[in-house]
């Protein structure tokens, strides 16, 4: 029967700008002078305690420490990545954005299918101001392939495999992208961040601009941060996403927890005696390590978990996650838990490696653009404005001096956000500053 309502929903959509997007994989020869460490095999979370300890003790620096020397790391690895542009594309001058996501995300930090994508970095860059992105699963992560926690994951290699893909943006040579752009944008989110700034260290030519978000280079409240997160091994903490259980294991384990592990009620009635409501039973489920412990599930589609080695590591819960990126009121306590069943691990290497420098990029000349909330607890110990000195603006201010020969520097402090700027009601507030900076640096497509 013709249905009059359905054909203006129909046209309604198709009216509507959406990004085209493919996704790729993208195998990437890497070359770096990695850090060698001396850090034995963790052999259960207590040992991922030791290592916090290790990390976070007024002792010093535990990556000096713990470091033996340095060796060339070479090989081939796949990654992972998200290539979208613009509906139309009218001109022949596109600008690329490499963007590259923190710790314990991957590249759906760009594109959040939460609330129908209302939180999509991508849709605003693409659709709204005509950029391409390319979002990639940083190396180790999400599909990338999977590589030594500790002898590989580290600054330096992640940074090459970055370079890598730019220059393939650079000569057309990405693999179903057969366009080579001009004009390549690195934008980062924290360790990403970190990432964009060694690649322009490294290699000052290969970026045309710089957003880094999520970032100071102040490390004085990094110890507090390992510490909040109570780490864990990724594969004890979310063991169906991340540890090494067969199908027919967790089918087995389904039909016999599930049961009354989802149903509240019988739940609540088993643990009267401890005498808390179906209200607080419901919250430990949801934001305690037992939420972690049931990430993944889904009956009708299991995941593949990832059998990873025991250097990956991950915080244990919702409010380790809260701790590190979020401010209470101003996001939705539903994407915490979104974020906490979805998130990735992050590994030894990069720990002992994204605070060491050099921290200065005396060659590069293009933009830089810091974007950090002000309540960002991880670079800015929940206050980018208090730095105690009148003639500093803001903690990542101070960065201005990293980048002597940038042909800009703006720091620019988001209001009522912490270090997860995306995942904050006002995440799209921040998103535009980013662009129109872009297009004022002369950096939007044309
Ligand atoms: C790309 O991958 C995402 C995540 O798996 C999926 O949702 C999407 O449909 C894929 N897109 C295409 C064009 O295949
Ligand atoms: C922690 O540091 C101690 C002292 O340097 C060292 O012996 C131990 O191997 C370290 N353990 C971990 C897991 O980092
Ligand atoms: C999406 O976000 C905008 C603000 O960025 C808000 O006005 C709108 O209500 C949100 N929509 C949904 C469905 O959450
Ligand atoms: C391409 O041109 C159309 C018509 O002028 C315009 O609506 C659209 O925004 C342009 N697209 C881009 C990416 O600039
Ligand atoms: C990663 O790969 C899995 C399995 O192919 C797929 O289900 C998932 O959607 C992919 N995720 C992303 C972010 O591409
Ligand atoms: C791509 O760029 C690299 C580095 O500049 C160069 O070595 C390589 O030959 C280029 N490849 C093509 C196909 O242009
Ligand atoms: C993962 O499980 C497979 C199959 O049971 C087994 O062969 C393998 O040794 C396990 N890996 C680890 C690290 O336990
Ligand atoms: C949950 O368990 C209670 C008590 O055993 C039962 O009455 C109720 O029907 C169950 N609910 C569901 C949704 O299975
Ligand atoms: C449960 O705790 C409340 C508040 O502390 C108390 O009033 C009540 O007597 C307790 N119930 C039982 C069964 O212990
Ligand atoms: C700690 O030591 C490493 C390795 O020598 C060095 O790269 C890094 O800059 C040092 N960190 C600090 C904060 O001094
Ligand atoms: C970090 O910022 C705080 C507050 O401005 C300051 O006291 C501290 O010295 C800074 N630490 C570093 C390592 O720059
Ligand atoms: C949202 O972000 C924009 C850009 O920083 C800012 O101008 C605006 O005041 C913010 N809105 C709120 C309600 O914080």
């Amino acid at each position: 029967m013709y249905n009059p309502l359905f054909l203006t929903a129909t046209l309604l959509a198709t009216s509507v700008v959406a990004k085209q997007c493919t996704n790729i994989t993208v195998p990437v020869s890497i070359s770096a002078r990695n850090g060698v460490f001396n850090i034995p095999t963790l052999r259960g979370n207590a040992d991922a305690t030791t290592f916090a300890q290790n990390l976070t003790s007024i002792r010093g620096n535990f990556t000096e420490e713990a470091l033996l020397g340095y060796a060339t790391v070479t090989g081939v690895y796949d990654i992972s990545a998200k290539f979208c542009k613009p509906e139309t594309e009218n001109g022949t001058n596109p600008t690329v954005q490499l963007l590259t996501h923190g710790l314990g995300f991957d590249k759906t930090y760009w594109d959040l299918p939460y609330n129908n994508f209302n939180y999509s970095y991508i849709d605003v860059a693409v659709d709204q101001y005509g950029f391409c992105t390319l979002s990639i699963d940083r190396l180790g992560e999400g599909n990338s392939s999977k590589a030594d926690p500790l002898d590989v994951l580290q600054v330096p290699a992640e940074m090459s495999a970055l370079y890598e893909l730019t220059i393939m943006l650079r000569n057309g040579t990405l693999p179903s992208v057969p366009q080579a752009f001009n004009k390549v944008v690195h934008v980062g989110h924290s360790f990403g961040s970190t990432l964009s700034v060694a690649l322009a260290i490294m290699h000052p030519t290969a970026s045309d601009g710089l957003i880094l978000t999520g970032y100071s280079q102040n490390g004085s409240y990094l110890p507090t941060t390992v510490a909040s997160w109570d780490s864990k091994l990724a594969r004890l903490n979310q063991p169906l996403r991340f540890g090494n259980i067969s199908y027919s294991a967790v089918s087995e384990a389904l039909s016999t927890l599930m049961p009354s592990a989802s149903n509240l009620t019988e739940l609540a009635n088993a643990l009267s005696r401890f005498n808390i409501t179906v209200g607080e039973v419901q919250e430990i489920l949801q934001t305690t390590d037992i939420g972690d412990l049931f990430a993944g599930i889904e009956p009708s589609k299991l995941p593949k978990a990832a059998d990873l080695p025991p250097g990956y590591l991950t915080w244990t819960d919702a409010g380790s996650n809260q701790f590190a990126f979020l401010l209470p009121e101003f996001f939705d306590p539903s994407i915490l838990l979104s974020a906490e069943y979805s998130k990735f691990p992050y590994t030894l290497g990069e720990l002992l490696t994204i605070g060491s420098g050099p921290y200065v990029a005396p060659n590069f000349r293009g933009p830089v653009q810091i974007v950090t909330g002000r309540q960002d607890a991880v670079y800015c110990g929940g206050d980018c404005l208090a730095t105690g000195d009148p003639a500093l603006a803001s903690i990542p201010a101070k960065s201005k001096m990293a980048f002597p020969a940038a042909s800009a520097f703006e720091a620019y402090i988001q209001p009522n956000t912490a270090h997860g700027i995306n995942l904050h009601y006002n995440s799209t507030g921040a998103y535009n500053v980013i662009q129109r900076f872009l297009k004022a640096q002369g950096l939007a497509s044309s």
